[in-house]
């Protein structure tokens, strides 16, 4: 792990390498982690994932796992293989799923930490609704996070709107992963309800994602310096 333990993960969300890695080239592994998701995965395998860890940083791999609890305990032991940092699962697989992961993690000398998702922010409450979970939204992201932290997880995926209520309920060791976060001037992107580094931090969590604020910037290492001097002042 990254000794300085530095908050802020940068979604490499691109199409293919070539722009992740002339990202990559410009920021220095003791300054942020790297989340790999679905697309980058897909498309370039777990060597893309190795190649960066081999660079030096902690990569989260966000892929959000949801099987049967042998599969998903089977698919965590590999992407520890690679030696991820972090890693992820849906809560609504249920508790034995999660239970069933963090055992077979367990015995590792270097557990990746893994942290579960609890309701996609993107689902309406109608939507939620129609797949069977009654209950507010929020309602939801408490029961699951409280379950998820029940069967042994390092932590949740959250919105920095649910962070507070989250750290509160939770505790302080319990890891709070907040995307959703936007500096004060910049753009939205397609985000709708975002908050700046300074108050996701206020409001208690423990890393933030951020993608295209960096990402997308003129000067990656200039945005990734601004955001990060914001969150130490804040923490
Ligand atoms: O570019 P931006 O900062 O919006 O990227 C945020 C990252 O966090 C993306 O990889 C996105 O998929 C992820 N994410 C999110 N909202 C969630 C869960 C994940 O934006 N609720």
């Amino acid at each position: 792990m990254n000794e300085g333990d530095p908050k802020i993960i940068v979604a490499l969300d691109f199409p293919d390498a070539a722009p992740a890695w002339s990202l990559i080239d410009r920021l220095e592994p003791g300054s942020c982690r790297m989340k790999i998701g679905k697309e980058m995965f897909t498309r370039l395998g777990p060597r893309f994932v190795e190649e960066v860890i081999a660079r030096g940083f902690d990569v989260f791999l966000d892929l959000k796992y949801h099987d049967i609890p042998n599969t998903v305990a089977a698919a965590c032991d590999a992407a520890a293989d690679l030696g991820v940092w972090m890693m992820n699962l849906h809560a609504s697989g249920g508790r034995r799923m999660m239970e069933t992961a963090m055992q077979r993690l367990a015995g590792r000398s270097h557990r990746p930490l893994l942290i579960a998702v609890t309701i996609l922010t993107s689902l309406s409450q109608e939507e939620l609704n129609e797949i069977g979970f009654p209950g507010t939204p929020e309602e939801n992201v408490q029961r699951l996070a409280g379950l998820a932290r029940e069967s042994g997880l390092d932590g949740v995926v959250c919105s920095p709107r649910e962070a507070a209520r989250l750290r509160q309920a939770m505790g302080q060791e319990f890891l709070l992963v907040t995307p959703g976060v936007r500096p004060a001037s910049a753009s939205l992107d397609d985000q709708k309800r975002v908050m700046t580094p300074g108050d996701a931090v206020r409001a208690g969590a423990s890393y933030l994602v951020v993608g295209r604020p960096i990402t997308a910037a003129d000067d990656p290492p200039a945005a990734l310096r601004s955001i990060a001097a914001e969150c130490a002042a804040s923490g």
